[in-house]
């Protein structure tokens, strides 16, 4: 039988030096203060810290970072390729780093966001995460305050 859908094909890894080219592309592309590629190579080796990556069928799709220490971790950057957006990447990406953290043995997970970030703030809601602070003007080009938000893992 042909159906007359196909269904993605999507994983999630961690990231090694031959993506980093391609996930600050991605970074440049969605955020205002994105992560070059020596950031990225800078995290990898950084034992406190993990790169993943999502790939599908056309290669990386998006990524997220973590930073953890003692029983707490932190989210600096996270982004989908505009054209891969929607498709629930950005929530794999949230639960496969958290899991990750986790194994860390960190108990919390911090982040950032800006109070205008509709789509990011509708992505940390709907996986678990709360409002748990206002960082005044945290954000430039354009000004903007930062919601901390915080989830238990
Ligand atoms: C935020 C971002 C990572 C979300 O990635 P994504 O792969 O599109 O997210 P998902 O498909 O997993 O969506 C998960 C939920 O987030 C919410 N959401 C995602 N995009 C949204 C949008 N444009 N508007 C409103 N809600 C949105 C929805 O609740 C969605 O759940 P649903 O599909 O069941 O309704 C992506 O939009 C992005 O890269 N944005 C630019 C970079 C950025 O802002 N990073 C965060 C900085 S703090």
């Amino acid at each position: 039988m042909v159906y007359g859908y196909m269904i993605a094909f999507m994983t999630v890894k961690v990231a090694e030096k031959n993506d980093f080219g391609a996930l600050a592309a991605i970074s440049l592309a969605s955020m205002s203060e994105p992560w070059s590629e020596a950031d990225f190579v800078a995290a990898s080796e950084n034992p406190f810290a993990i790169v993943l990556k999502a790939e599908d069928e056309n290669g990386p799709a998006g990524y997220a970072v973590g930073y953890f220490a003692a029983d707490e971790a932190e989210l600096p950057s996270i982004a989908v390729k505009a054209s891969c957006r929607g498709r629930g990447i950005g929530s794999r990406l949230l639960s496969e780093l958290s899991d990750a953290v986790r194994e860390k043995g960190a108990s919390k997970l911090f982040l950032e966001v800006r109070e205008s970030n509709e789509a990011a703030l509708a992505l940390y809601q709907k996986n678990g995460f709360i409002t748990a602070g206002v960082r005044k003007r945290f954000y430039r080009d354009p000004d903007e305050d930062a919601f901390v938000m915080m989830r238990l893992l």
